[in-house]
């Protein structure tokens, strides 16, 4: 199992490419099988999620070739399976995403439940439950979703809680369904746009994503379409705080800096200097941090795919900070990790109580979840000495070569098996 190598106490220089979206790609591949025609997807990062969505797509039927540039070309016109077994959805979640397309186009779909992960519960009730009222059945039995049903039609759906991915299955249900569907209390994070931007090119009648009411009118077929897949906000969030976090001075390029307004005004407010452009930003870290508390909500707020790198900043505050999580009931394993490397750190429930100021010492650590990794790494880059970090598979569901685009900028950083 490989691991990450970090001798700490280097200040990044330099320039760092943006990739990809994960969690924008992941939605757009599942929407390719909304069309039996071609689909091409540009800007997809190659992590290990999008390998198993792509392993997903194919154990169902569906063609995909991958081409020059980061682009894929999907076509999901031989269809026969229309399951989501539980070997792949076991590794990722997001494997929920096919759902709504399926009962759209299929009428029919199998989706193995995803249990409990390492952050949270995480139930899927408003996925089914908005399914449900656009005419789908949901039983679940033997631990898959099994949903069929005659024909979706349009329905009013509030959603009790934001929920990213659920807005994203029932956006795809509803484009193809009879009749109007009205999204209530969406999510408005910059990848539902993107996925709202990618089903108008293939023909669907979409208005008021980037909103909280998001209304869908169906139509009776689908196009193929070129889509590009926005830049990943939270890995430029990552290196801004790599910037931050070792006093370095980072040009961040080929991102949208308005995705990070949060996470920019909450770095500078801690004392980080942070110059915007159009298609990047700069960031230069300096010796004071001000420890400033932050809360957790959903977009534009400051997001919990954030919480755990900023945790690591903290540490290097002048005072005390509280972080707040309100998304997950779980997002704090890294706590216990950046304590093993010399931070003081108390969780009481949803907060975490930081008190800065303790030096980092690299230690032995091991990663639980994607963003508690990043957050390690950030913690290493900054320690004193020598940090090995286990299990970075987490890792590497969602950065792309993140040890290459960090040993770019300066830092001392291997991958060792
Ligand atoms: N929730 C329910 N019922 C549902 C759906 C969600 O109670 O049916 C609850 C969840 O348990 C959670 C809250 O609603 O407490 C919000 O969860 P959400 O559904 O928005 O999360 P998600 O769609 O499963 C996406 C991202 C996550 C990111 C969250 C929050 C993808 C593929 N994943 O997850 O990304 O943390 O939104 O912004 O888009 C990551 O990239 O590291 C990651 C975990």
């Amino acid at each position: 199992m490989d691991k990450i190598r970090i001798i700490g106490g280097k200040e990044l220089r330099g320039n760092v490419e943006i990739s990809g979206a994960k969690n924008a790609a992941l939605p757009a591949m599942a929407a390719t099988l909304l069309t039996p025609e071609n689909v091409w997807l540009e800007n997809l990062p190659y992590v290990r999620d999008i390998m198993t969505t792509r392993a997903l797509l194919e154990s169902m039927g569906a063609h995909v070739e991958t081409l020059e540039n980061e682009t894929m070309m999907f076509k999901a016109a031989g269809i026969g399976e229309l399951e989501a077994p539980y070997e792949l959805v076991k590794t990722m979640r997001a494997s929920v995403l096919v759902l709504g397309p399926m009962l759209a186009r299929f009428k029919k779909a199998r989706v193995s439940l995803p249990g409990g992960c390492a952050i949270g519960a995480r139930p899927i009730n408003l996925h089914l439950q908005g399914l449900e009222k656009m005419g789908a059945k949901c039983d679940v039995s033997h631990g898959y979703v099994e949903a069929s049903t005659a024909g979706l039609h349009g329905a009013y759906i509030q959603f009790d809680t934001v929920t990213v991915t659920g807005t994203e299955n029932l956006m795809m249900a509803a484009v193809l369904a009879g009749g109007e569907t009205m999204l209530d209390n969406a999510a408005c994070e910059p990848e539902v746009e993107n996925l709202a931007d990618m089903l108008r090119a293939m023909g669907a009648r979409i208005e008021g994503d980037g909103t909280r009411t998001i209304r869908i009118r169906g139509v009776k077929k689908l196009k193929g379409c070129r889509h590009r897949i926005i830049p990943d906000r939270i890995e430029a969030g990552t290196f801004a705080i790599a910037a931050a976090i070792t006093r370095g001075d980072i040009e961040i390029a080929n991102c949208n800096p308005k995705h990070l307004a949060s996470v920019l005004s909450q770095l500078s407010l801690v004392g980080v200097e942070i110059s915007i452009g159009e298609t990047g930003f700069r960031v230069r870290g300096h010796a004071d941090i001000s420890s400033k508390n932050v809360t957790t909500y959903p977009y534009p707020a400051f997001p919990t795919d954030m919480q755990a790198q900023y945790m690591a900043l903290m540490t290097r505050g002048d005072g005390t900070s509280i972080i707040t999580e309100t998304i997950f009931e779980n997002r704090f394993m890294h706590a216990l990790e950046l304590i093993r490397m010399g931070a003081d750190i108390t969780v009481e429930g949803r907060q975490a109580i930081v008190h800065g100021g303790r030096p980092l010492t690299g230690a032995n650590v091991q990663a639980s979840d994607l963003r508690a990794s990043a957050s390690l790494v950030l913690a290493g880059l900054a320690a004193e000495g020598e940090t090995i970090i286990d299990r970075v598979y987490h890792l590497d569901r969602g950065y792309v070569r993140i040890e290459e685009k960090l040993a770019g900028l300066g830092a001392e950083i291997e991958r060792i098996s």
